[in-house]
């Protein structure tokens, strides 16, 4: 399954707006909308999001539709989170889900102000739980923080 990221821009970020979840998705993982991501990443350039296309592509206007949408965070103590992520209901459990994680670990593994690579879903979202396992993240205990959001399980790439 070969995918390929490519960085929302003035020209491409409406094609993000056309991708959508199931209304029993959106109560479970309480995501942001992609328009509401796109507004984030406007004002904090620590957040970089990404059309997920369903194929090798280099193009930043792509011809094909995109399948998904991600958010990577890379934080000023050199934490690579990935902080959102979505595939239309169209193309759910095609493998473009672990295809998408798959290269945002190669790309973070490649940035050198990254030391660790980390995510976070509900609690109660099974299905991210399962992908991000499949893909290697195991439990991160942040018991530490200050400021925890209630039902949110960390998990982070083993040192
Ligand atoms: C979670 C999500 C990104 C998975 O994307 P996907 O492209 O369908 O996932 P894949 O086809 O690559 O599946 C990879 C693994 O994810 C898990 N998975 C995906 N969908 C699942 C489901 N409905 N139920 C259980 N496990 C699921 C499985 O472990 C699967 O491996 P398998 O096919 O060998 O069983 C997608 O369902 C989605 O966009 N959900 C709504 C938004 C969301 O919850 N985002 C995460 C917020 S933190």
């Amino acid at each position: 399954m070969k995918i390929s990221l490519v960085k929302i821009n003035a020209n491409n970020w409406r094609k993000a707006l056309g991708l959508s979840i199931t209304p029993q998705q959106q109560a479970l993982s309480q995501i942001a909308s992609n328009v509401q991501s796109i507004a984030e990443a406007y004002v904090d350039t620590n957040l970089v999001p990404y059309l997920i296309l369903p194929a090798e592509c280099n193009d930043p206007e792509p011809k094909h539709a995109p399948v998904g949408f991600a958010v990577i965070e890379i934080t000023d103590d050199g934490i690579g989170f990935l902080l959102r992520l979505m595939i239309d209901q169209r193309y759910q459990r095609q493998g473009f889900g672990k295809a998408a994680i798959d290269e945002i670990i190669r790309r973070l593994k490649l940035n050198p102000n990254v030391q660790r690579i980390a995510s976070s879903h509900r609690s109660e979202n099974k299905p991210m739980a399962s992908l991000l396992n499949k893909a290697g993240f195991v439990p991160w205990d942040v018991s530490h923080w200050s400021v925890k959001p209630d039902g949110e399980v960390y998990v982070t790439l083993p040192d």
